[in-house]
């Protein structure tokens, strides 16, 4: 089972680094895999703790993804690190374990504090959409432009019948960077 958070990590030199990333269960672990070459990555080979930040506000995932890295933190608890003032709950983790990948090093991580914040009101289908469309953007270089497209005409689908102000900003910021990715690829072909 993978839950898709928001993990900050840090360089040990008051650097902060904020990415959503799923992260995986393994027993009453969970496990961070940050494709090389990774902030996050880098940060946990420094500093072997991360905040899995549990959030329902996805213009943190989709402004991670279109240069808006900069959201409101404070220190956790028991690790070094920061925890999202946004979020509904977080989960301080240490790594426990690294297992050594070419392009998918896995931290298995111990849950070593919890704290909830907020409560959870519900499912949200342009949230979810945004979280899909996110995951697209991520990969714009690995999937082929009609997928996307057909893909992304489906989401829009939750987004104009569900969405709020926040889930419409989030969508507006990963269209745009998606056309940015698309004028690009068109000049560069012959
Ligand atoms: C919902 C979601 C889940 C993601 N999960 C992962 C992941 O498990 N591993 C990863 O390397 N990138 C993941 N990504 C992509 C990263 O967030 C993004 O590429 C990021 O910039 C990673 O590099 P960084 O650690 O240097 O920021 C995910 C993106 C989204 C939207």
């Amino acid at each position: 089972m993978i839950r898709e958070t928001i993990v900050t990590t840090t360089d040990g030199q008051g650097g902060v680094h904020i990415a959503p990333i799923g992260i995986i269960q393994e027993g009453d672990d969970w496990v961070i895999a940050p494709f090389k070459p990774s902030g996050t990555l880098d940060n946990l080979r420094r500093v072997p703790h991360a905040i899995a930040n549990y959030t329902d506000d996805v213009e943190i995932f989709a402004g991670c993804l279109t240069g808006r890295r900069d959201w409101p933190v404070r220190p956790a608890a028991k690790v070094p690190g920061v925890v999202l003032e946004q979020c509904l709950a977080h989960a301080e983790l240490s790594v426990v374990e690294v297992r050594e990948d070419e392009q998918r090093p896995r931290f298995r991580c111990r849950v070593v504090h919890e704290e909830n914040h907020r409560p959870f009101r519900g499912f949200n289908r342009a949230q979810a959409a945004v979280i899909e469309a996110a995951i697209l953007i991520s990969r714009l270089h690995m999937l082929p432009r009609d997928r996307i497209e057909r893909e992304i005409a489906y989401l829009q689908i939750a987004i104009d019948k569900t969405a709020g102000p926040k889930e419409r900003r989030a969508w507006g910021w990963l269209l745009a960077k998606l056309a940015e990715h698309q004028a690009a690829v068109t000049e560069a072909e012959p």
